[in-house]
């Protein structure tokens, strides 16, 4: 099995995320811009996340305490939540340089041979995606994790032969969106895996307080916890709707984000209470005007907001799935409940004259 082939590893692979999608998740060129002045540089600063900063903290401190190289680290979870930042505070709290690559850009053994032999003792090798590795690759870094060594091969067929080469101890710091395509060979290897979850709204509100600081950006606490609520969990997209309600308040406002500069600002921009865009609420109106709820299947939902099946499937239904607006079900699609309150309209059981759901719910 070739993992790159797996599945795309992001939605804008999927499906080419419109460009003002401002509560996508992965990264845009103005979010990479900016994120390296908003990145945390301490285990302190890193907001959030309090079981896997509580055990990473123990797991450096303890190598510090042994003078020692720490262990593998694996960090799991969905884009935008803060995997690269955390590795460059592996580093910053080893005292150690960070060499930063990525599964895509290792296509041959022989491309991370070559960054593996040049690693300085202790130095931090993160390697972002790394679901997207290919299989040889894959296979001499399980030698290089485990022994400090790997083999290179000279020559092809029979008159191959494999030198072996001594490595310094390094610690590898993984990143993947999708730890499930991981294979566990791999997976085994890291001595520590830390799986990142969403953020708490509060958590959100501090990132973006710290973010307004850092930006130098007057916000309200009530403004804070607008942006806040409808940044779906995620620090990226937070720092995002933070810089499009700053651009709000200067032209619009005094510059001061309050709750109702902030809410004003992102009425503007389509994102609405609970974070959904555009797109988001398009899939969630014909579901429920054209389709009475549901079930449909995918591709006619896909058809009826004129979006590609990818598109509705890959960029708009994990986060109303995450909502609990919609469920994929065998016969199709279907809204539950909350959507219908959220899109301001009556569920089918509550209309006169019967329903088309009756019984999907329990009720
Ligand atoms: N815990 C946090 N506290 C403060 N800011 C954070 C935190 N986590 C992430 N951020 C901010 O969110 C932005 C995105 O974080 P980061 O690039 O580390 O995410 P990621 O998990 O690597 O995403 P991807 O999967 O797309 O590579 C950064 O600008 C960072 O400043
Ligand atoms: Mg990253």
């Amino acid at each position: 099995m070739n993992w790159d082939d797996t599945a795309p590893s992001t939605a804008e692979d999927a499906a080419g995320a419109p460009a003002d999608r401002l509560v996508a998740a992965d990264a845009d060129g103005e979010d990479t811009a900016v994120e390296a002045a908003l990145r945390p540089k301490d285990l302190e600063e890193f907001v959030g996340q309090e079981r896997v900063r509580e055990q990473l903290d123990l797991v450096l401190k303890a190598a510090r305490a042994r003078g020692a190289t720490a262990d593998h680290v694996l960090l799991s979870g969905a884009p935008g939540l803060g995997k690269t930042t955390l590795s460059m505070i592996i580093a910053a709290e080893m005292g150690a340089p960070i060499r930063i690559t990525s599964g895509p850009a290792i296509q041959h053994a022989g491309d991370l041979a070559a960054i593996l032999s040049s690693l300085q003792e202790g130095e931090v090798l993160f390697l972002d995606e790394i679901h997207r590795m290919s299989r040889p690759a894959e296979e001499m870094l399980y030698m290089a994790m485990e022994d400090f060594r790997v083999d290179v091969i000279v020559g092809k067929g029979p008159g191959a032969t494999a030198i072996p080469l001594e490595l310094p101890p390094f610690t590898l710091v993984g990143a993947t969106t999708r730890a499930g395509l991981l294979p566990p060979p791999l997976r085994d290897r890291f001595g520590f895996t830390g799986h990142m979850e969403f953020y708490a709204p509060a958590e959100l509100r501090r990132v973006i307080h710290r973010s307004a600081g850092l930006l130098d950006v007057a916000i309200e606490t009530e403004g804070a916890a607008e942006i806040a609520g409808r940044s779906r969990g995620t620090p990226r997209i937070a720092n995002r709707l933070l810089r499009r309600v700053r651009d709000y308040a200067q032209v619009k406002a005094d510059g001061v984000i309050t709750r109702e500069v902030a809410s004003q600002a992102l009425g503007v921009y389509e994102v609405d209470a609970r974070g959904l865009d555009r797109l988001d609420r398009a899939v969630l109106t014909a579901l429920l005007k054209l389709f009475g709820g549901g079930p449909v299947g995918l591709s006619t939902l896909a058809v009826a907001v004129g979006e590609e099946r990818e598109t509705v499937e890959e960029v708009a239904e994990p986060f109303l799935v995450r909502e609990g607006l919609l469920a994929r079900t065998p016969r199709g699609r279907i809204a539950t409940p909350a959507a219908w309150t959220h899109m301001g309209l009556v569920p089918p059981q509550q209309q006169a004259g019967g329903s088309v759901q009756q019984g999907l719910f329990g009720a």
